[in-house]
């Protein structure tokens, strides 16, 4: 219970009449990559923006490292190590990969780099996004436009530019949205990576079930606003219930058939 290092209890979040997040507990554990899946409209990036601070719940609480966070915003949230998740409207089309990667690192201007001050912190800050475009497969296209880069090669500058604030904990709302198949296995090895550069916990909203089978440590599976399971990924794929409310959906099986 209190070594989680984000929290969330009794959250609940309405839009007129609807109630999109329905008293959601949630414990994320740090060094964990958990992800949150359901059917479409079950409230996972209601959930994900309650995390990130995006939304306000209408009732509950966000814990993160034992300090209510639930009415700090997302900026506040990024101060404390909570990575936010850019879009691909935040980047900067006609600046470069690096210079987006650096102004990323920038942004946040981590105490990390509190003896390279003055002079020097500019250079930590371009040697940080070499960094991470080196971890996300972006070091060859540093010297381009941002905007001439593909669709997934964009998806993949927002999780650099996350890791250049270098985090303890990243956000990720399906971070393979819009790619091709073909690109999903790099996006596999990418946060493999991540984690292996250690101490980073992973909360992400995904769709594609390979990605979350291959890299989870534990699963919530939401449907109709509330968590219908939690487990690891081995639970979760055995879970008859999730099997009919989710996974027969998602791959369009008829009742029964699903297991
Ligand atoms: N900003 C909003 N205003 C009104 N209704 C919303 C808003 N965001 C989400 N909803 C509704 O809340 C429910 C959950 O949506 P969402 O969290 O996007 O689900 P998911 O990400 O699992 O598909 C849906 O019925 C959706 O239509
Ligand atoms: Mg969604």
């Amino acid at each position: 219970m209190t070594d989680a290092l984000l929290s969330a209890r009794g959250l609940r979040k309405t839009f007129g009449g609807l109630v999109a997040v329905d008293d959601v507990s949630i414990e994320i554990a740090a060094g964990m990559t958990h992800s949150i899946i359901g059917p479409n409209g079950a409230g996972k990036t209601t959930l994900f923006n309650l995390l990130t601070g995006r939304y306000h719940p209408t009732r509950g609480v966000v814990v993160y490292k034992g300090r209510d966070i639930t009415a700090l915003p997302v900026y506040k949230r990024a101060h404390l190590g909570i990575g936010r998740s850019f879009q691909i409207t935040n980047l900067f089309p006609n600046l470069t990969v690096l210079e987006n990667a650096r102004l990323a690192a920038q942004a946040l201007g981590k105490d990390n780099f509190r003896i390279f001050r003055l002079a020097t912190s500019f250079d930590s800050y371009i040697r940080r996004a070499y960094e991470v475009l080196e971890i996300t497969g972006l070091r060859e296209v540093a010297a381009l436009p941002a905007n001439t880069l593909p669709h997934g090669g964009k998806r993949k500058l927002e999780l650099a530019m996350i890791l250049a604030c270098d985090p303890e904990l990243l956000l990720l709302d399906e971070p393979t949205a819009g790619m091709a198949s073909e690109q999903v296995p790099e996006l596999i090895q990418i946060i493999d990576r991540i984690r292996e550069q250690g101490a980073k916990t992973i909360v992400m909203v995904e769709h594609n079930m390979s990605v979350v089978m291959n890299i989870s440590d534990r699963i919530t599976v939401m449907h109709q606003g509330r968590v219908l399971a939690e487990g690891d990924p081995r639970q979760i794929a055995a879970d008859r219930m999730v099997q009919a409310v989710y996974l027969g959906e998602l791959y369009d099986l008829p009742k029964g058939e699903s297991a």
